[in-house]
């Protein structure tokens, strides 16, 4: 039986990655929640050092995945403390947990740990953050490889995937804007057309992860800093208009072409994917057809009119 340790297994892409792991044979999957606990998951705050300890030596995995982390750049501008309690210091614990068990530790980091001015950046690119979220995640990626024997970091750009809010992505959270936009006599809704970005899929970033685990289990472990991305370049602009079509809103949008985000972001953090790639792991579902799924999905989703 082959045995993985999900930290953060209740966000956007934990709930991807069980998903993706309940469907494999032989394998058995563990995941943690802190506030949106449930009875299928271990409650666990990854800044309470002893309970990880208890957490990984209970469960004696033989790979964890970490991605519980904060990750609103403008929490993490706020408190710098949480996101180093969250993104650096909860890494290196684990790590070194999982060390002890000689289990085999997967950490999730960012795009956001370059500055967005010379695409398309390698894995090996020279990282320089811009703001907070993005130094604490390059502290955590240290602390992963630091500590880690063997260990991997996974850099992903902006994510989408089944919700259970529309604040959940970067993508879904434009849809009540959209949908005030196309109330009769609205005002225009003005999007960022400035940042480009590439939204990806959390079911196929947890392929990815899936594979990956599958290449340790067979003794084929995957080490160091490896990078996956969707490749549709788009500006939130383009998202939404994308986001109106699937939701058949006739919603007036108006393009917004200098920076207006009061933390700064970089412009384009376009990831490298060839180290994985050439490794015959990886898959890319086309937005279009991605979203309409999401949309699809979302229990709530005849709300979007409403808000
Ligand atoms: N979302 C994106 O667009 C994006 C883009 C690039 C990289 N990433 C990276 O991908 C990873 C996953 O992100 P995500 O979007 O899935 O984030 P998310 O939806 O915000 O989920 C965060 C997870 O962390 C858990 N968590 C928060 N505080 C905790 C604590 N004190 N102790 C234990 N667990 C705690 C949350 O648990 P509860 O929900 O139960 O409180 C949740 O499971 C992160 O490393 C993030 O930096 C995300």
């Amino acid at each position: 039986m082959f045995k993985v340790a999900v930290i953060g297994g209740s966000g956007l892409l934990g709930r991807a990655l069980n998903d993706e792991l309940a469907r494999q044979t032989g394998w058995q999957t563990v995941s943690t929640a802190y506030s949106r606990t449930s009875p299928r998951m271990v409650a666990l705050d990854v800044r309470d050092s002893v309970a990880v300890e208890r957490f990984i030596d209970r469960v004696a995995p033989d790979a964890v995945v970490i991605a519980a982390a904060e990750r609103h750049p403008d929490v993490c501008e706020r408190d710098p403390a949480l996101a180093r309690a969250l993104n650096v210091d909860a890494v290196r614990m684990i790590a070194g947990a999982a060390n002890r068990h000689g289990a085999w530790t997967l950490s999730i980091s960012t795009d956001y740990v370059f500055d967005g001015t010379h695409p398309p950046y390698r894995h090996d690119s020279t990282p320089a953050p811009l703001n907070a979220y993005g130094q604490s995640k390059l502290e955590g990626e240290r602390a992963l490889t630091d500590t880690a024997e063997g260990g991997c970091v996974l850099r992903l750009p902006l994510l989408y995937g089944p919700i259970v809010s529309w604040s959940e992505s970067a993508v879904t959270s434009l849809v009540p804007a959209i949908a005030a936009a196309a109330a009769p006599g609205a005002q225009a809704a003005r999007m960022d057309a400035w940042a480009i970005r590439y939204p990806t899929f959390t079911p196929d970033v947890a392929f990815v992860i899936r594979q990956m685990l599958e290449r340790h289990a067979r003794g084929e472990t995957v080490s160091g800093i490896v990078q996956w991305s969707g490749d549709e370049p788009m500006n939130k602009y383009e998202i939404a208009v994308r986001l109106a079509e699937a939701l058949q809103l006739d919603a007036r949008l108006t393009p917004q072409r200098t920076p207006t985000d009061a933390t700064p972001r970089p412009h384009n953090c376009h990831l490298a994917s060839s180290r994985l790639e050439v490794l015959g792991i990886g898959r890319r579902t086309p937005f279009d057809m991605a979203i309409r799924e999401v949309l699809a999905a979302f229990p709530w989703q005849g709300q979007a009119t409403s808000v």
